[in-house]
């Protein structure tokens, strides 16, 4: 870290103290650079537009900035520990290429506008890829659900046989839920859609900010007015992501929680192809889920991202350096989460099921509750019917199949009355 852009004359800076300050910002900062680059691009242009520079200097810096994102993408320019964060890389390089033009860029902006609308940049980039891919998982479970429809399957309660189920219910359930995490991030993504660029510090600027412009300029859906909340909402928004996102890893660890059994040589239902498995280096009979697990491990990432920055949020009004720290937990969290969730769409499409494995398991027990509400249907108090067919659990279910089962469970969204239909026209309306 050679020149500092806030050092003042005597006063010594500690190579120590600044190490500890910049923590891992300039590493952090490489994945939000371009769209700092990005949002300069636009305050750039807002300046020009209230006559702080010229036409000419705002080509000069246009330039420059699309030069330096050129340079970072190819390489050519690192973000290392030269600098103290990327906001100061940014000046520090139109100053060395443009001089004073350089300079002038960070007029009416602070480095807290610049990392609240670079992160606010990056957040809304994330969640439109929760979202997609939300809806692509959707996608492939409700063509399954449709495909599967009336392939039976045990349905556990408390991990214990319970009713007989479906394919397509399974498959319905996981598409309902990923319609679900699609809208949550979509309307997530709707919520932190403000502009925070031109709040400064947190207290406004004393210009007339085209802060109109830049809104435009980097497609946001509206402005955020209040400079106080722009402060306020940084941690606030970011917790939001990640509550949007963990619904999407909570539901992937459920399903990979029964992909692990159902994987199980005790189960035996659900066979994967043999990439989404690894050998033991110790016991050569082994072929383990580790894609699984390690899926289903990524929303404990993804809570601990939520539960950091909840903890950094325990803060006064205003700008505290703490904030700093939310970098990190977005990083960390949107890191692992998206990498699982881009796994999961070839993983459902290419699950297969064990028919013989899913019939084994299915026993006459399981049309104890069919037999209870069909005399029930016939007048029985339900207590009672409950009662004769608890007692006559096995030989009640004689004769029985799981296809009429599954005919007869005609309570809508059930076997009998699926309604893909319903979540066909949700899915086609994300
Ligand atoms: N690195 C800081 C952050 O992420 C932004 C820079 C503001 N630094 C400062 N000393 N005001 O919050």
């Amino acid at each position: 870290m050679s020149d500092l852009l806030w050092q003042k004359p005597g006063v010594e800076v500690d190579a120590r103290i600044q190490h500890f300050l910049a923590g891992d910002d300039v590493v952090l900062d490489r994945e939000f650079f371009l769209h700092d680059i990005r949002a300069s691009a636009a305050h750039a242009q807002g300046l020009q537009r209230i006559g702080i520079l010229s036409s000419g200097e705002l080509a000069g810096l246009e330039r420059e900035l699309a030069q330096l994102g050129d340079d970072f993408r190819s390489g050519a320019f690192v973000l290392d520990e030269r600098y103290e964060d990327g906001h100061s890389a940014i000046e520090a390089r139109l100053t060395e290429r443009l001089g004073d033009t350089g300079r002038k860029i960070h007029a009416g902006r602070s480095r807290n506008d610049q990392v609240l609308v670079a992160t606010r940049l990056w957040l809304k980039e994330k969640l439109a890829r929760v979202s997609s891919l939300s809806r692509e998982i959707a996608k492939v479970a409700l063509d399954r659900a449709q495909a599967e429809r009336d392939l039976p399957i045990p349905g556990y309660t408390h991990v214990q046989r319970a009713v007989v189920s479906s394919a397509g219910m399974w498959w319905a359930g996981w598409a309902e839920a990923f319609i679900d995490d699609a809208v949550r991030a979509a309307d997530t993504l709707a919520l932190v859609d403000c502009n925070p660029l031109g709040t400064a510090a947190g207290y406004g600027v004393n210009l007339a900010l085209d802060r109109d412009h830049t809104t435009t300029a980097l497609g946001f859906g509206r402005m955020q007015v209040s400079p106080v909340y722009a402060q306020l909402s940084r941690g606030k928004f970011e917790l939001a992501a990640l509550e949007a996102l963990g619904s999407a890893t909570l539901d992937l660890r459920r399903i990979a929680w029964d992909l692990s059994l159902f994987t199980s040589a005790e189960f035996g239902f659900v066979a994967l192809p043999a990439q989404y498995t690894t050998g033991s280096s110790i016991m050569p009979n082994k072929r383990n889920p580790d894609v699984i697990e390690l899926m289903r491990a990524t929303h404990a990432s993804v809570a601990a991202a939520r539960t950091e920055i909840e903890q950094l949020l325990s803060l006064p009004s205003g700008y505290h350096r703490d904030l700093q720290g939310s970098k990190g937990a977005i990083f960390h969290g949107f890191g692992r989460g998206l990498a699982a969730l881009e796994l999961l769409p070839a993983l459902l499409a290419n699950l297969e099921w064990r028919e013989d494995r899913l019939r084994a398991a299915i026993d006459p027990g399981m049309y104890a509750t069919d037999v209870a509400v069909e005399a029930a249907v016939a007048g029985v108090p339900f207590r009672e019917a409950y009662r004769a067919a608890a007692a006559g659990a096995g030989p009640a279910g004689e004769g029985r199949t799981p296809e009429a089962s599954l005919a007869a469970r005609v309570s809508p969204g059930a076997a009998g009355d699926l309604r893909l239909d319903a979540l066909q026209a949700r899915w086609e309306a994300l």
